[in-house]
């Protein structure tokens, strides 16, 4: 075994060429080649998306992948993708207007919505009219007609013969039988439809049957906000395998990749990504803690104090009748057990009325802070005008006016929380995962641990440039070279390694 050098591994904390000479001067103990950022990932998808890095800031609802942020990882040579579910239609409509004026690479969420699939339709509309070319397609069960309407309209034929697709989607996926579906072609009855409505052409038709609905799908792993928990280094290999049998079965003119979120946050993160394969990464909540992101000061002051246990899953509010959950932070706020007690209350009784007195006095003095029926007449507002027919079935359903009564208090909580406002920190939800914990740990001691230093391209490219280093740390222990167990790369101001990104 050959130790290092401390010259040597100062050399190796930048990715250039490295020797590292044994106890004998003339004997090379390990040899690690240049790797800089640029060359990490799938050279070909950064290519072809118009960005240098392979590196994607995940959407965060309600604008907290802010246009300011996507705006920051676009002229930073990455990709950001603008945080559209939750807003009115007219916000994410501004944000596609600034954006396309900013004229940076970029892209937006289109959210399956089963609670309002004509949102998800008038979106779809949306991004079709205003000439939006990349999307992120995430919390879908099964393809629906709105995704491959988006998909496949302006598909055509070149004078080469080739198939052009002018509108691409990067799928999030943390399941199998779903990433099958992305990557696969759009089915066939869509097709059809689409067809019959008049939406595309007969030779528009069948040129779709030999695309894949996604050419790009993100494994998303244990992340924040919706998650399965998966570990990555178990997801990962699973579904890039998934990705190589869709790639023999169709034979596609175009090459299938898979890239990766949910944990990624540390160049160790970065670097194991990228060893498994990852054609990118893609991270989430630690751009949330970036200055640039739509929350409050308070929440990122809550973030950059948050370590990863202090995470947990809560009901969430879009899927609240389904039982499904959201990993969000727990240090600091009573939120995940307060939405934990309202499913519970939801699960065991069939209305408002049938909830003891008792407890309906602490859910009015605490949760809610208002008398359930005044909640119910705001609701009943709310719903009025965005969705009527929530507002009918109520009437004769006393269970799903409990539901809605529920929601808004777990979507109130959200807002609460990215207004920072004042007198509700208890109830703030921040959808967060460990990786953020994970950040944090890295960054201690270094400028990056102030709330106010963490600006999401700085974050970024050190994530990019520690993952470059510690790829090459490991080509030369996989040479019997010894390096300290504790070898790491430390955040960096970006003057002092902006030469890597040039
Ligand atoms: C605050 C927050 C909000 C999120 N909102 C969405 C969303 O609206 N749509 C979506 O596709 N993913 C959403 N995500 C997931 C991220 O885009 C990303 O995939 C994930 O955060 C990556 O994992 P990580 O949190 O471990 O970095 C959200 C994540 C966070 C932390």
């Amino acid at each position: 075994m050959n130790h290092i050098s401390s010259e040597t591994l100062r050399k190796i904390s930048h990715p250039v060429n490295v020797s590292a000479i044994g106890p004998n001067v003339e004997s090379l103990a390990g040899y690690a080649p240049s790797l800089l950022p640029g060359q990490l990932g799938d050279r070909g998808f950064c290519r072809e998306i118009g960005i240098r890095y392979p590196y994607l800031g995940g959407s965060m609802a309600k604008g907290i992948s802010s246009v300011a942020m996507v705006e920051a990882l676009g002229q930073a040579g990455m990709l950001g993708f603008f945080g559209a579910a939750g807003l009115a239609f007219a916000e994410v409509e501004a944000a596609v207007d600034r954006l396309t004026m900013a004229g940076v690479p970029c892209g937006f969420n289109l959210i399956h919505s089963p609670q309002e699939p004509d949102l998800e339709a008038a979106l779809a509309e949306l991004y079709i009219l205003k000439n939006v070319q990349l999307v992120e397609a995430s919390a879908f069960l099964s393809l629906t007609l709105p995704l491959v309407r988006y998909r496949t309209h302006g598909i055509h034929r070149a004078a080469n013969g080739e198939i052009v697709v002018p509108n691409r989607i990067i799928a999030k996926v943390s399941r199998e039988e779903l990433a099958e579906k992305f990557l696969s072609p759009p089915p066939e009855k869509l097709l059809r439809q689409l067809l019959d409505e008049g939406a595309i052409t007969a030779e528009q038709a069948e040129l779709s049957a030999r695309i894949p609905m996604a050419q790009e799908i993100t494994a998303e792993a244990d992340s924040g906000g919706h998650t399965d928990n998966r570990p990555a280094i178990a997801l990962f290999p699973t579904i890039a395998s998934v990705a190589g049998r869709m790639e023999q079965k169709f034979g596609y003119d175009v090459k299938l990749r898979v890239g990766l979120a949910g944990g990624v946050a540390t160049p160790a993160a970065a670097a194991a990504a990228f060893a498994m394969g990852a054609a990118y990464i893609m991270t989430g909540s630690v751009n949330q803690a970036c200055v640039e992101s739509g929350t409050s000061t308070a929440v990122r002051k809550m973030l950059a104090e948050t370590r990863q246990a202090d995470v947990t899953m809560a009901p969430a509010a879009d899927m609240f009748e389904m039982g499904v959950n959201v990993q969000v932070l727990k240090r600091g706020t009573m939120f995940p057990m307060r939405a934990a007690k309202l499913y519970d209350l939801y699960r065991n009784h069939d209305g408002l009325d049938g909830i003891p007195v008792a407890e309906r006095d602490k859910l009015e003095k605490t949760l809610f802070q208002a008398k359930l029926d005044d909640i119910w007449r705001d609701t009943q507002a709310y719903f009025l005008k965005r969705d009527p027919r929530q507002v009918e079935r109520a009437a004769s359903d006393p269970k799903h006016r409990m539901a809605l009564v529920f929601r808004w208090y777990l979507g109130q909580a959200a807002h609460w929380a990215k207004d920072g406002a004042p007198g509700r920190m208890m109830d703030y939800q921040v959808w967060c995962g460990p990786a953020m914990g994970a950040f944090n740990e890295w960054v201690a001691g270094s400028f990056l641990e102030m709330p106010e230093q963490r600006r999401v391209a700085t974050v970024a490219r050190n994530i990019l440039f520690g993952a470059s280093v510690l790829t090459r740390a490991n080509m030369l222990r996989y040479q019997n070279v010894q390096l300290p167990a504790d070898f790491t790369v430390k955040p960096f101001e970006d003057t002092e390694i902006k030469e890597y990104f040039a």
